[in-house]
């Protein structure tokens, strides 16, 4: 059912309301009654319980597996507090984890609880379901478990010689902008603790003290309550906040932001502002925009409700709209923007219910912003994996959902031998190689790099996907979620990682976050017109800490550093920043100190936190990082590193 949408003024005219979907989403959850059965709550803990003793943590994990999927069979009603009592029983988590885990979702309430009963009521309790379940989910109580071999190759044709070139690029080019990782925080409160120690300061809620005021000097001045942008592009600083009178206080959240804190929509404005002004300052346009997701903060879920949400959502998107006017921004949605967090069903076994309104928003905005027209979005509406759009300029963008190999959405924990639950890789494939037939070049956008908490089999197949269509169609790969500005080699898979075995390359991109110690940044890239290969990228940045105490001016951005001159690698300049690029650079962060350094200074943006490489223990794992693409060659890398 399409439901209706209304304009809430209040938010603006590129805001729909809430109601439609809330009660949508309500409806969906409502399936999960909770049970008031009470000899049967008692019955499933004791069973809980009994499945626990005596046996090592793994198997003690796994019979519980065997317990609970007896009971989301049978009376599904009972799991949610059956499993939060024995989790709370049994000491194997806090309170706050137990309940995130294991009790019943709502609207108001972000756990995961009926989730879990979602995964029970299909998963395997014996094979490999079940074991990658209790090493991902249940603090490693397994080992992680052999991945399985599969493969989709039987969906493609072979590759023939001329896939084996990427096409020569000519000599114009066209920019597109890539911007990431806003995590809105809606309660940033200027003059609130910076210096917390609960998971996100600079909101009323935030706990204790310690960790996040190392810079503080006592002498910031930075604190302007009701500032904020009027007409876009205004300014409006507004009077100055006696944060001081709060003795309780010992660092106050400033302005625009601090690095222990999620992003102030104030933040989120004035980098959008920054592209444009630097666009008309130097003249330059861009053909389209790239977001790679999350626009939700990090707050933990007892402050996170659908409301929010569904607000940080269309409070992100509305502020790149209203900024970036008719240029078009290609989107993904990340780990965060989903309730609960993390997760996303595969169609056609009864769960989408939970999150149709997430597509149904989607498509509405991104149709209503000019960004897809009816036919995508009505794709995007209908399949939870992705869509694809033919740009204008004759590139295919391909975006795909990765909370469908996220290693915390639960429901890829069943049937995980399947190499395609999602029906995500299928996908890819038939764009691909109707992509191919056309000599038609393609980009890949995602939200999750996979070495970072992604799956190892989707890993791989995501893996020998590229390996197929590289270099001939696949022109760019493009992730965010790290928050670090960052790159994936892949490699063929004999692992010797040498000049001629490389693939392909992903770029991730820096976030506008400031979470976790970075400095907030975006880039751009310079694409070749012929072949879309990217010849170059331009990164952008704010000194975060130079905000703090300069009388509540707004953020200078400034330009940082361009990847073909940042490495000091020599590179033909008719050439791409391809993989044999990337890897030149790899290979002097895996042999000097002083590249490592250079590389971890762009990755956080030159950060007030940025490791000092040439200390004992610090940068250890940069190489494995850059040059992994499966979870499993990750894994193994970083295995082989010496402390
Ligand atoms: C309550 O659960 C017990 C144990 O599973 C079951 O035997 C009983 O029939 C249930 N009672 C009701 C009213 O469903
Ligand atoms: C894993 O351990 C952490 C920390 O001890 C705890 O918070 C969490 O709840 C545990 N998870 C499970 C599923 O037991
Ligand atoms: C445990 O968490 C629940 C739900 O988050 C809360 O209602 C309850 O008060 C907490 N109990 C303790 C002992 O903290
Ligand atoms: C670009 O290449 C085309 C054909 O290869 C050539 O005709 C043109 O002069 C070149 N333009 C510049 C600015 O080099
Ligand atoms: C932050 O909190 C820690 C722990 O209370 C304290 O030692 C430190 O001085 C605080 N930092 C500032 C800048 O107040
Ligand atoms: C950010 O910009 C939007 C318009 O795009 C505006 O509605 C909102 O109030 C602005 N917020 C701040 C804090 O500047
Ligand atoms: C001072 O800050 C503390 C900690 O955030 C807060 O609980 C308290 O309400 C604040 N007091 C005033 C007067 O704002
Ligand atoms: C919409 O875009 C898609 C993909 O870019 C394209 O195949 C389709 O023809 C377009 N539909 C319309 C109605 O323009
Ligand atoms: C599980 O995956 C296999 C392929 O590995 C597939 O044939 C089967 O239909 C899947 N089961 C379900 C219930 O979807
Ligand atoms: C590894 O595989 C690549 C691509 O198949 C090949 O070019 C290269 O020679 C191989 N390297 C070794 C050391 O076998
Ligand atoms: C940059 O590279 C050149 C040539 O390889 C070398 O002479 C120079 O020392 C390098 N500069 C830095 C700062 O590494
Ligand atoms: C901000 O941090 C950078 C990096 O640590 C440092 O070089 C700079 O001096 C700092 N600026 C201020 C105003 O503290």
């Amino acid at each position: 059912m399409v439901p209706s949408f209304f304009i809430a003024l209040a938010l603006g005219p590129h805001m729909v309301s809430s109601t439609d979907y809330k009660s949508q989403l309500n409806e969906a959850l409502d399936e999960l009654k909770p049970s008031t059965n009470r000899t049967a709550i008692l019955e499933a803990v004791a069973e809980l319980h009994h499945a626990s003793v005596n046996v090592d943590e793994c198997q003690g994990c796994l019979n519980r597996l065997t317990v609970g999927k007896k009971w989301a069979r049978e009376q599904p009603g009972v799991v949610p507090e059956a499993y939060t009592t024995w989790c709370l029983e049994y000491k194997a988590g806090s309170n706050k984890s137990c309940n995130t885990n294991y009790a019943r979702t709502t609207v108001e309430r972000d756990v995961e609880g009926s989730n879990f009963v979602d995964l029970l009521q299909m998963i395997d309790p014996e094979g490999y379901d079940a074991a990658l379940y209790c090493h991902y989910l249940e603090n490693g109580s397994c080992d992680k478990p052999k991945t399985p071999d599969a493969s989709l190759s039987y969906l493609w044709p072979p590759k023939q010689k001329k896939h084996y070139l990427a096409p020569e690029p000519g000599n114009e080019t066209f920019n597109v902008l890539h911007i990431s990782d806003f995590h809105i925080e809606l309660d940033y409160t200027v003059g609130a603790e910076a210096n917390c120690s609960a998971v996100m300061c600079c909101t009323p809620h935030s706990l204790g003290r310690g960790g996040g005021g190392a810079l503080y000097k006592g002498h910031w001045d930075s604190f302007y309550k009701d500032a904020h942008y009027e007409d876009e592009f205004t300014y409006v600083k507004g009077a100055y906040y006696d944060v001081f009178k709060n003795k309780s206080i010992s660092a106050p959240a400033p302005t625009f932001g601090h690095y222990r804190c999620d992003a102030p929509e104030i933040l989120i404005n004035s980098s959008i502002n920054s592209v444009t002004d630097y666009a008309k300052k130097n003249n330059l346009n861009f053909e389209f925009a790239l977001f790679t997701g999350d626009l939700i903060d990090h707050d933990e879920q007892q402050w996170m409700d659908f409301e929010r949400t569904l607000t940080s959502e269309e409070v992100g998107f509305r502020d790149l709209k209203n900024r970036l006017g008719d240029l078009p921004v290609y989107s993904t949605l990340g780990n965060h923007d989903s309730y609960p967090y993390g997760e996303i069903a595969q169609e056609g076994y009864g769960f989408t219910n939970k999150y149709t309104w997430n597509n149904e928003l989607m498509a509405h905005m991104w149709k209503d912003y000019g960004w897809l027209n009816a036919s995508t979005a009505q794709y995007a509406r209908t399949h939870y994996t992705g869509f694809a759009v033919d740009t204008k300029v004759g590139l295919r963008i391909i975006s795909l959902n990765s909370n469908c190999y996220y290693r915390k959405n639960h429901y890829a924990f069943w049937n995980a031998t399947n190499p395609d639950g999602f029906g995500i890789w299928s996908f890819l494939i038939e764009e691909l190689v109707d992509a191919e037939s056309k000599d038609q070049r393609v980009w890949i956008m995602a939200h999750i790099p996979p070495i970072v908490d992604g799956l190892p089999l989707p890993s791989k197949i995501f893996y020998e996907i590229i390996e197929r269509f590289s270099p001939y169609t696949i022109a760019g790969i493009f992730f965010g979620h790290t928050h670090l500005d960052q790159f994936n080699i892949l490699y063929a898979a004999n692992d010797t990682k040498s000049a001629k075995d490389v693939i392909n390359h992903a770029w991730i991109s820096q976030a506008v976050t400031p979470w976790f110690n970075n400095n907030p940044s975006w880039r751009y890239y310079e694409v070749d017109k012929d072949t879309f290969s990217v010849m170059n990228a331009f990164n952008y940045y704010v000194k975060l800490n130079e905000t703090f105490n300069n009388g509540g001016d707004e953020p200078e951005w400034l330009f940082e550093y361009s990847c073909r001159d940042g490495y000091n690698v020599t590179w033909p300049e008719s050439s791409p920043l391809n993989a044999s690029y990337w890897h030149k650079v790899a290979q002097e962060v895996k042999h000097s100190v002083y590249h490592r350094q250079m590389y971890e200074n762009y990755a956080t943006r030159f950060s007030p936190y940025v490791p000092d490489c040439s200390k004992k223990g610090e940068c250890l794992h940069d190489y494995c990082t850059l040059t992994s693409f499966q979870v499993d060659d990750f894994d193994d890398c970083v295995s082989l590193v010496k402390k």
